[in-house]
């Protein structure tokens, strides 16, 4: 067994280093002089013993551990126009700051097939291989912990290298995943068809900012435009949100300048119009640039104020709903979404609900805010006895969904949305069997 010590590195530049430098090198070289040859061969036999589903065992046009091939014509992408593709939908600001970064491993600049799963484990591994993706998105990111030694008895350690070796890029959302608009907590409502108003359990505070500038009427839609193309002028649901409002403008431009109206030195009083836009703290430069870029005058005017944010992201959801749904109601969508155990507290248990939280995966750090608010019921997973104990004392039912089932279910949903979206790019997604239904 050969450990190479990279006690001086953090994550999650080790992979990157892997990828395109020195070390992808060392490290392959020194695991192609081992004994047991390709680590592709050797998780395949350390595998074996794993079960599989049947219509895994044999993956038509499969060409497992050779190199990947593509039919001619297929459609490429740039990997940072996929990331940024993704990021847009679940922006990495949402996250909590405990996450490692999303980029996981960093592989090929090219991407032509992605492949979406709950995390990396053998049976994910396998597919990745063996119908060649050369993109793999996650909601469990798999390197946590920053790697004192490498070792090619470790599989979770080979896993990675051989993702590493072949140039196959990792990115995982997770909290962010959970906590954005149609991410995992929102799809659980839509797959329950819970009709209410939703609000996040703990609510992310995006700073969002108001952006206001004054254009001549004769570049006013220049100037919208380049402000909605740069993501500005986004609420909720609704895009390209702006106020114009007519007035009047003043201006004396001073020696040196070249006004695009007026004459040095002369005041002039001319038509403007006030553009008004809502800019999340992720666009405020590029919006800013935008404007720059499309305005006619030689110095325009740009206000940026702070805004204080309702917030519509954030951790869970409590759904209050527009009618009450009985306990058995509940019970009977749950039963056909996944496996669930009720608890009860012990007596005055309502027999119809209003207001439900959720929270797909763990619910653990949401146990306070749960209490607090006071639901009638709470949909979640991993909850201690002690936990459970404090949210019945308080009146308030749980349901245990488990973890893993809960989260494939609900990123099952999200697949369906990222298919469409990927599809008007000619891009390849597919879902990883485990989640499909
Ligand atoms: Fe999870």
């Amino acid at each position: 067994m050969i450990q190479v010590y990279c006690q001086a590195l953090e994550f999650p530049y080790i992979f990157n280093y892997l990828v395109h430098s020195f070390w992808e090198r060392a490290f392959a070289s020194l695991i192609r002089k081992q004994e047991c040859g390709n680590i592709y061969s050797a998780l395949r036999a350390h595998s074996s013993a794993v079960e599989q589903p049947a219509h895994n065992r044999s993956v038509p046009g499969s060409n497992p551990g050779g190199p990947t091939t593509h039919s001619k014509g297929e459609k490429m992408e740039k990997l940072e126009t996929i990331i940024s593709f993704l990021e847009k939908l679940f922006p990495p600001s949402l996250a909590v700051s405990s996450d490692p970064p999303p980029l996981q491993i960093k592989g090929q600049d090219q991407v032509k097939k992605i492949l979406v799963a709950l995390e990396l484990n053998l049976r994910v591994f396998h597919q990745v291989i063996e119908e060649s993706y050369d993109f793999l998105y996650l909601h469990h990111p798999p390197i946590w912990e920053p790697i004192t030694s490498f070792s090619i008895d470790n599989p979770w350690l080979s896993m990675l290298n051989e993702l590493c070796r072949r140039k196959i890029s990792v990115l995982a959302h997770h909290t962010n995943l959970d906590s954005a608009k149609g991410g995992l907590a929102e799809q659980w409502i839509k797959i329950l068809s819970l009709e209410g108003r939703a609000q996040p359990i703990e609510p992310h505070s995006p700073r969002e900012f108001k952006v206001v500038t004054f254009v001549p009427p004769s570049h006013r839609e220049k100037v919208l435009e380049a402000i909605f193309s740069s993501e500005g002028g986004k609420i909720g649901n609704y895009e390209e949100c702006s106020f114009l409002l007519s007035g009047k403008g003043t201006f004396r431009p001073q020696a040196g300048a070249r006004p695009f109206l007026g004459k040095v030195g002369e005041r002039e009083k001319v038509e403007e119009v006030r553009i008004e836009v809502n800019v999340g703290e992720a666009f405020l430069s590029q919006v800013v640039e935008a404007i720059f870029a499309s305005h006619p005058y030689e110095q325009p005017a740009i206000d940026v104020y702070p805004l204080f944010s309702l917030g519509d992201t954030g951790l869970g959801r409590i759904v209050t709903l527009f009618s009450n749904i009985s306990q058995k109601d509940l019970e009977e969508k749950l039963s056909l979404v996944f496996p669930f155990v009720a608890y009860h507290p012990d007596d005055n248990s309502p027999i119809t609900y209003q207001k439900i939280a959720l929270c797909p995966g763990s619910g653990k750090s949401l146990l306070e805010k749960i209490i607090q608010e006071k639901p009638q019921v709470f949909l979640t997973g991993e909850l201690s006895h002690h936990d459970i104990a404090r949210l019945n004392l308080g009146g308030i039912i749980y349901y245990s969904i488990p973890h893993e089932e809960g989260e494939r279910r609900a990123l099952r949903e999200v697949y369906y949305d990222l298919k469409e979206r990927f599809k008007e790019q000619g891009l390849k997604v597919e879902l990883n069997f485990e989640i499909e239904g």
